[in-house]
């Protein structure tokens, strides 16, 4: 897997993330969403070329991880599932967070996420700071520590030492100002708070109708076991696929798109044989895969990373699980969780349904329920990830330009077409018939209007990697077009069967 991905720029810095956000509204990439009415919290719009992008990152781990594998098939599961699921998943009764409430400004937090400190001079405290969690945390609690100390009189340096709220005890809670008001005495202990979002089915207004939108895509896999390997020539190792909306009421959606309560997941469960000695290396193969898949979509990497969870660490469900992080501007988070499952989930939904999940391994003629490793990952995070890793400044001939090197795979159009001029008819008319024959193949953009040199920019802003001009020599001359590539800039002239094999070497994947 080869990757253009743009390695030699520097790490993230907080005002690309501005830069981003501006650029994705401007071009059509994401908008919030209910915009026109004042925007919801947590819900986004991709734009013409945000739903582009999106697909693309979809098909190409569906082409990767379900067509390009023989082990692995796909699945189309229910948003809304019986709500037994929840119930035998462990969500209804664990899937909260720690949630705190400012009672003076009514805004929530998530207690995990709202950090704290006392802050003492030579030994004695003269006050309480809290932040809330981001890469800039401790600058910002150690400038309002200063304040507290220069407010008690004292001098020199306050020490702070940062601590989750759920850390506080109950004499903390009345000292801890609110990130809100600055002021202490406003803050709730903190409760869990179940992230599911509720919804009812049918007539019924009762309970009996009480049902949830999926937190996650995987149970839809566990419940269907049974029905993909009666149906399916399927046999372990073999994994099974899912792309699809998944939906959680986070307390305090942030960072743009990397946390939402309505977001889409691409999640695989890969069935392996029990035994303590045999998921290891397996978990290793799929965390090595799933790197070397977001290396070769473009992703820098150079700001890819992995954390291992400790035992204390792991969900519910979970024996042994990495990460792989990335570096977004708002510092290193998790993009994709790889999970050592262990027959959890088809354990509890055997219980709960008392139908049996048993598979029947002919190898070693014995009945017993798989587990599993899962490797599970958010479109929106990847999307994200893409935007950072493409987005680049240079110049040409003397000329500052914004563009992003997107992976050629990844980029909303592969190629644009433009007339030199509109007003020649030979030209149009080439212009048009390239414009057709390559749109049977490619998604292609026909742009005829304004200087060519700002059209190459436009696509370049919008990370079009190849751009065709036909001109006067074309049509006059020598049948060759002009196609710019758009990282280097550079032009070359190519006759149309040239032309087209080139793209076919450069776009098919
Ligand atoms: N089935 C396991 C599972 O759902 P998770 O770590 O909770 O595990 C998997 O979610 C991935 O889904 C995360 O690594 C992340 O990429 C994405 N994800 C989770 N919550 C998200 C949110 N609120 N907004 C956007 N993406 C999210």
């Amino acid at each position: 897997m080869s990757s253009p991905s743009n390695t030699d720029s520097p790490k993230p810095s907080p005002e690309l993330m501005q830069e981003l956000v501006a650029l994705c509204k401007r071009r059509g990439f994401i908008f919030q969403s209910s915009e026109i009415y004042g925007g919801i919290n947590g819900f986004f719009d991709f734009g013409p070329l945000g739903a582009e992008l999106k697909k693309n990152i979809k098909d190409a781990w569906w082409q990767d991880m379900v067509h390009r594998r023989e082990d692995i098939v796909g699945l189309d599961s229910a948003i809304v599932q019986h709500p037994k699921v929840w119930k035998s998943s462990g969500h209804l009764d664990g899937f909260s967070d720690p949630m705190v409430d400012c009672k003076a400004s009514k805004l929530r937090y998530r207690a995990d996420q709202l950090y704290y400190s006392a802050v003492t001079v030579e030994g004695e405290t003269v006050g309480y700071v809290s932040v809330l969690e981001d890469a800039t945390m401790q600058d910002q609690a150690q400038k309002a520590a200063q304040k507290l100390v220069k407010k008690s009189g004292k001098s020199g340096t306050g020490t702070i030492n940062l601590k989750k709220y759920t850390e506080a005890n109950a004499e903390e809670y009345a000292l801890i100002p609110s990130p809100a008001t600055g002021e202490a005495g406003s803050l709730t202990p903190p409760r869990e708070f179940n992230l599911m979002f509720k919804t009812q089915v049918g007539a019924m207004s009762d309970a009996s109708g009480d049902a949830y939108l999926r937190p996650e895509t995987a149970q839809g896999i566990f419940i269907n076991f049974k029905n993909v390997t009666d149906s399916s020539r399927v046999k372990l190792p073999f994994g099974i696929a899912q792309i699809g909306k998944a939906f959680r009421n986070e307390i305090t959606p942030r960072n743009y798109i990397f946390r939402s309560r309505e977001f889409e997941q691409m999640e695989m469960e890969y069935f392996i044989p029990p035994g303590e000695d045999v998921w290891p290396s397996y978990h290793k193969e799929w965390i090595e895969w799933c790197r070397n898949w977001l290396i070769s979509i473009g992703l820098r990497k150079d700001l890819i990373g992995e954390e291992v969870h400790g035992k204390n660490d792991l969900a519910h469900y979970s024996k042994a699980c990495t990460d792989l992080t990335f570096h977004f501007p708002f510092g290193e988070q998790e993009l994709w969780g790889i999970a050592v499952r262990g027959n959890f989930d088809l354990t509890q939904h055997q219980g709960g349904s008392g139908k049996s999940l048993e598979y029947f391994d002919e190898a070693v003629k014995e009945k017993y329920l798989p587990h599993v490793i899962e490797p599970a990952v958010g479109v929106d995070r990847i999307f994200l990830a893409t935007l950072v890793s493409a987005y680049a400044e240079d110049e040409i001939g003397g000329e500052k330009r914004n563009l992003l090197k997107f992976h050629p795979r990844l980029a909303p159009y592969k190629v644009a077409v433009f007339p030199l001029v509109k007003n020649k008819e030979e030209i149009v008319a080439k212009s048009r018939e390239i414009f057709d024959h390559l749109s049977k193949r490619y998604h292609c953009f026909y742009d005829a209007a304004g200087a060519v040199g700002r059209r190459y920019r436009r696509m370049d802003e919008i990370g079009t990697p190849y751009c065709i001009t036909v001109d006067f020599d074309t049509i006059e001359k020598d049948q060759k077009v002009t196609l710019r590539d758009r990282d280097s800039a550079t032009q070359e002239r190519l006759s149309l069967d040239e032309l087209y094999k080139k793209l076919e070497d450069k776009l098919l994947f």
